[in-house]
């Protein structure tokens, strides 16, 4: 949509609103902010880096959401958890070379801004809010689930209805899951040296229940529970691909940490990588021993937490109760990480203009306070009031799309700018990144309607937002307009 400027604009400098939307960033520009006198600080390397990625991926949709794409797919979840991981890992390789090339806290947006200009960098922008803000919401519900599950477990008593699930679900607030959001905002106001060392400690213990899933489920796998292997054919198994597609969105995390890491050129592409490897393993190892462990149709019939599968196949609750203490310290570790990735990426969008300047906003500890408290608290108010459900749905959409937007990246950067220096390579480029576009778009349509009406109004807000305040405030408005190389 080029229009012509006139003469007035033509004489005052003033870009036309063709020009606006796609003025870019050069990666030149993008570097030096990244590079000097931003006011976060630089603490962690490579560990922390994929602590933070491994943090931010093993989450709900291993502990939670596995237990409802059994019965979309049958004991094929398996399938489609490599489906879903094909997915991912053509992302992940993409993401490996950008955060490599162009370190910014900004991740997918910084990198939409060099390479496809402010409107496609906001869009992008407004659908990692999807990816993270409404991630965060959903991961908040699945931690009440396993808060009440271990209180269950340990006392025989429940939370009342009221205030355990949202009114669409029957009752009225859902206060584990604005508990838990409250509490990472508090960790993070700590302090981010600590909120990663509190982090890592998570990490490793939800890892180990994993494992120890898949040690006592695997006694009990039997053949039997693999037939028939596709009851719903491939249709089942693309359905659940693009739900579980959920499970692996997060090891992106590591890149908006690149204004906070040692050396994020040499570090970003090893620990993102590093966290994809870990994260599939274990996936596939939980989703074999789970269906080979119980019969997948017993999954519909409402036993669908991993923890319930440890009590049937040992016949005590001793390991169940472990394994949800261990879930609830794991999915307040994804809650804290992914929390912080959002603050982040708002960060980078209010350094630009496109939102308001508080989000950029840092203290003499190098926190962002005041983006870390109103995040948090509009995250609160989803997680207390929307089901599991349409929140992760919400979240793989918009995380698909700007899964995509982050391969049509590297096509774009490897055609305009060659030359410059890649820690990392997409290895198979440029076919893969293509794949990579088209497995996300392949996922996207295999999701329901109502998920593309909900994915619709959210990006008629996001465009409101843009037209209506970012295009007007943002830094490039007042800069002389740059013709730019990407
Ligand atoms: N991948 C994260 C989770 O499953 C969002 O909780």
């Amino acid at each position: 949509m080029l229009e012509q400027k006139t003469p007035a604009q033509v004489s005052a400098g003033v870009p036309t609103l063709g020009q606006r939307l796609s003025r870019r960033k050069p990666v030149e520009k993008l570097m030096a902010e990244t590079e000097n006198g931003h006011g976060l600080r630089r603490t962690m390397g490579f560990w922390q880096l994929s602590m933070i990625g491994i943090g931010a991926t093993l989450g709900t949709g291993i502990f939670v959401v596995l237990g409802e794409a059994v019965p979309v797919a049958g004991p094929a979840v398996v399938l489609a958890f490599v489906l879903a991981g094909v997915t991912a890992l053509f992302s992940a390789l993409a993401y490996a070379e950008m955060a490599g090339m162009i370190p910014a806290s900004g991740s997918a947006y910084s990198y939409s801004y060099a390479t496809m200009g402010e409107f496609m960098a906001w869009v992008c922008g407004w659908c990692l809010m999807l990816t993270y803000g409404v991630s965060v919401a959903a991961v908040g519900v699945g931690w009440g689930q396993y808060i009440n599950e271990l209180l269950h477990l340990t006392t025989g008593l429940s939370l009342p209805a009221t205030f355990l699930v949202g009114p669409l679900e029957g009752g009225l607030v859902n206060l584990p899951a604005a508990t838990v959001v409250l509490l990472s905002m508090f960790a993070l106001l700590a302090g981010v040296r600590e909120s990663t060392r509190a982090n890592a400690v998570m990490v490793v213990i939800k890892v180990a229940v994993l494992l120890m899933f898949v040690v006592i489920a695997f006694t009990a796998v039997q053949d039997g529970n693999f037939a028939p292997f596709m009851p719903m054919g491939m249709a089942g198994v693309s359905a659940a691909g693009a739900t579980l597609f959920f499970s692996y969105i997060g090891f992106d995390s590591a890149s908006t940490a690149s204004e906070e890491a040692k050396n994020p050129q040499r570090d970003l592409p090893r620990a993102i990588m590093f966290s994809m490897i870990v994260v599939t393993a274990i996936y596939c190892l939980v989703a074999f021993s789970a269906v080979g462990a119980l019969e997948w149709t017993e999954f519909a019939e409402g036993r669908t937490s991993l923890a319930g599968i440890l009590t049937v196949v040992t016949g005590t609750p001793i390991w169940a109760i472990v394994f949800a203490a261990g879930a609830v310290l794991a999915l307040a570790s994804v809650v804290l990480v992914v929390l912080y990735s959002q603050t982040r990426i708002l960060y980078a969008m209010s350094r630009d203009g496109l939102i308001p300047k508080v989000f950029s906003r840092v203290d003499a500890k190098g926190t962002p306070r005041a983006n870390t408290v109103i995040t948090s608290v509009f995250i609160a108010l989803p997680a207390a009031f929307i089901p599991l459900g349409p929140l992760a749905d919400a979240t793989a959409i918009g995380t698909l799309f700007a899964f995509a937007l982050v391969n049509v990246a590297v096509l774009v950067l490897r055609r305009s700018r060659p030359e410059l220096p890649r820690a990392f390579r997409m290895p198979g480029a440029p076919m893969t990144p293509l794949l990579g576009v088209l497995a996300c778009a392949y996922l996207m349509f295999s999701m329901s309607l109502s998920v593309w009406i909900s994915f619709g109004l959210w990006s008629v807000l996001g465009l409101a937002v843009y037209f209506g305040y970012g295009m007007r405030r943002s830094v490039l408005e007042t800069e002389p307009m740059v013709e730019a190389r990407a």
